[in-house]
């Protein structure tokens, strides 16, 4: 975290238009069902009942949505804060609670996915929940054979396919931890990470489909682990038929390791506290960061959200595309659907093969009900215009989902109309790898405004302090903190203690011990709604000012013209910083200095004087991760002529090369 970069910002920009959920949804979902029950009179107060008894909420929940094996004697330890512990003594296990409870109830034969493969002339197939209790079963078993015990560490690089899925789970199982990372990542990224949790066992693959051509990855993998002197297995998934490098007495194909084992196996009963899995995430420095999730805690989060948020019931078909390399594949492809026994879509590929139709063709083929994106994807599709909605019948969607980025307000409005048909609502869900699940969102009962996250949900007392630990007023913004624990939440950094301690807790430890800082600042308009501004890192400093970065390019795409924008702070001596914004043009439109300088005033129409760019530059692209975050850090770099560090997270790294020097 920088050092002074903490303060308040005001809000700029007050949005006053509010979209009303359809009646029929706001009366009868879930959430709503479960205020009416308790007696409570409007949404506002039941948000502020579960904030305050937050213990006796997360209690409830944890009774609802997860099945114990033993119940737990207190719900919740914070004698050794930082350290958390909830639901202590109870035992449990995620495998049971995603799969195997519903195979009890006898509910096998409902189907958990339908995979759809990117190329087109391969045949999508439904999985049910028994076929993935009985291979997971299998696979758990191989696992043991192969020597993994409980708290062994297990990586998983592998693409999107259900096998994956079938690996987090069987790893679950028998109490082994896994620690995913997206396939996407190089072999050096993997490798680092593989080292970092000290893996035993490596799940791969041959490959993967990209744009209809099967590309490599066992080499990769092969790669990453040549290093790494705790792998004894690299487990290998046949998907493309590819040719692969073998190393004999450890690399095993994972068809003969299923083939071989029998369907029964015991789940290993486990402590709430006992570790699920363990995601690395990218903090400032380079080191990437081991979150750690306890099987416990991360039954409930997941679950309550996908119920209350996505409003899941048996009958709807729901579809997140994020990759399950990701927290939010772990959380809404895998275990928060699969514990409430949903049917999904895993679709395999990228958005636009083999055109920009693909994925309103998965919505009407499947009649997809709820669905959830990233806002990238969003201004992606929207750059392409309206002709390849408007060829698919998307009646069947009656929710929206966002994430990972602010959903600006233009992006906002087509997301509903070409997604939702004007009337679903979106749920801009703010939440983090650290949090394990949603943490400020609407529900669907709650009337929202375009670019807004809404509220903090039930069960979470999160608010704005300013450096000193004060809460801000309405109208101000300031860094988000939760001031009470939450039963997804991290537990530890994997052998980091210091960090841990240092990036979460201490900022406010003097004021509120066991005050967690997100790391992100947000904004409340009067009426309370939250306007998430980005990383605390991200935000510029404009003559004693602080601007939100993304309250920038929010402005700047608000514009018809440009479809994606970066801005970053140049080192300035007398205003200290000076914004320059990199934009993306719709396709067709021409970069004339004439549009450069509307640009500029229309950002100061929208924002005010302070936040006029002092340039704005067309590029081509600019560097986005792969979960389609835009690396500001980068670009700074490369546009200030500094070196650009680690790119190995990136999407797109040619695109560094369009960044000029300013
Ligand atoms: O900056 C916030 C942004 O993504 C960060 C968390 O990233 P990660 O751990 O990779 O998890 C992404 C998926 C949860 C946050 O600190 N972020 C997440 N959701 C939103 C968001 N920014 C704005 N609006 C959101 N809805």
């Amino acid at each position: 975290m920088a050092e002074g970069k903490t303060g308040t910002t005001k809000v700029l920009m007050e949005e006053t238009r509010i979209f009303e959920p359809p009646k029929d949804l706001a009366e009868n979902c879930n959430a709503w069902q479960w205020a009416k029950k308790k007696g409570f009179k409007t949404e506002q107060e039941m948000r502020d009942w579960c904030g305050e008894n937050y213990i006796e909420f997360w209690d409830e929940m944890a009774k609802t949505y997860a099945d114990w094996y033993e119940p737990y004697t207190q719900v919740m330890d914070d004698s050794e804060k930082p350290y958390f512990k909830w639901f202590v003594g109870g035992k449990i296990n995620m495998f049971y609670n995603a799969v195997e409870r519903h195979i009890k109830a006898g509910k096998g034969d409902r189907v958990a996915y339908h995979f759809i493969p990117e190329a087109t002339d391969q045949p999508e197939r439904a999985y049910t929940y028994q076929e993935i209790y009985e291979t997971v079963n299998k696979l758990a078993n191989g696992l043991k054979s192969l020597g993994v015990v409980k708290g062994d560490r297990v990586s998983i690089y592998m693409p999107m396919l259900p096998e994956t899925v079938m690996a987090m789970l069987a790893c679950a199982k028998i109490g082994a931890i896994h620690s995913l990372v997206f396939s996407g990542f190089s072999s050096k990224g993997f490798g680092d990470r593989v080292q970092d949790c000290e893996a035993k066992v490596v799940f791969t693959a041959d490959g993967f489909y990209r744009r209809g051509k099967p590309m490599p990855l066992k080499p990769q993998a092969d790669d990453g682990v040549k290093d790494a002197a705790s792998v004894k297995n690299v487990i290998v998934l046949k998907r493309t038929g590819l040719e692969v490098p073998w190393t004999e007495g450890r690399d095993v194909w994972f068809h003969e390791l299923v083939e071989s084992q029998s369907a029964e196996c015991e789940t290993e009963v486990m402590d709430a506290e006992d570790r699920l899995f363990i995601l690395y995430t990218s903090g400032t420095t380079g080191k990437p960061k081991g979150i750690e999730h306890a099987h416990g805690g991360y039954c409930v989060g997941p679950a309550y959200t996908c119920k209350w948020v996505f409003d899941l019931n048996e009958d709807d078909v729901y579809w997140c595309t994020a990759d399950v390399g990701w927290i939010t594949g772990h959380s809404y492809v895998a275990y928060g659907p699969l514990c409430l026994g949903i049917t999904s879509i895993m679709y395999e590929g990228s958005p636009d093969y083999p055109d920009f139709g693909r994925w309103y063709k998965i919505i009407e083929d499947y009649k997809v009900t709820v669905f959830y994106t990233a806002p990238t994807a969003v201004r992606m599709l929207m750059k392409q215009g309206t002709e390849w909605p408007e060829k698919y019948d998307r009646s069947s969607v009656r929710l929206l989902g966002s994430v990972g980025e602010p959903l600006n307000p233009e992006a906002y409005i087509w997301y509903r109309k070409y997604f939702g048909n004007e009337v679903s609502p979106i749920m801009d869900t703010w939440w983090q790898t650290e949090s394990g699940c949603h943490v400020i969102s609407p529900l669907p009962m709650t009337p929202c405004k375009p670019g807004s996250v809404a509220y903090p949900l039930p069960g979470f007392n999160t608010t704005l302090f300013d450096e000193d630990g004060n809460e801000v007023p309405l109208g101000s913004g300031g860094n988000i903190v939760n001031p009470t624990p939450w039963p997804s939440m991290l537990r530890a950094f994997y052998k980091d203690e210091v960090r841990y301690k240092k990036e979460y807790w201490d900022m406010y430890w003097n004021v509120k011990p066991g005050t967690y800082l997100a790391g992100d600042k947000a904004t409340r308009d009067k009426d309370g709604y939250w306007f998430i501004q980005g990383r605390i890192d991200d935000v510029l400093s404009v003559a004693g000012h602080r601007i939100a970065n993304a309250e920038v390019e929010s402005a700047l795409v608000a514009h018809k013209d440009v479809a994606e924008a970066a801005v970053i702070g140049k080192p300035d001596e007398i205003k200290g910083e000076a914004i320059v914004a990199f934009v993306i043009l719709n396709t067709g439109v021409e970069a004339t200095d004439d549009l450069m300088k509307a640009l500029r005033t229309h950002v100061r129409t929208s924002l005010g004087p302070l936040a006029i760019p002092a340039a704005v530059i067309p590029v081509q692209d600019v560097p986005k991760t792969r979960s389609g975050k835009i690396m500001r850090r980068v670009i700074k770099a490369k546009a200030l002529g500094n070196p650009t560090g680690d790119t190995s997270a990136l999407a797109n790294p040619e695109s560094v090369d369009y960044i000029p020097l300013i």
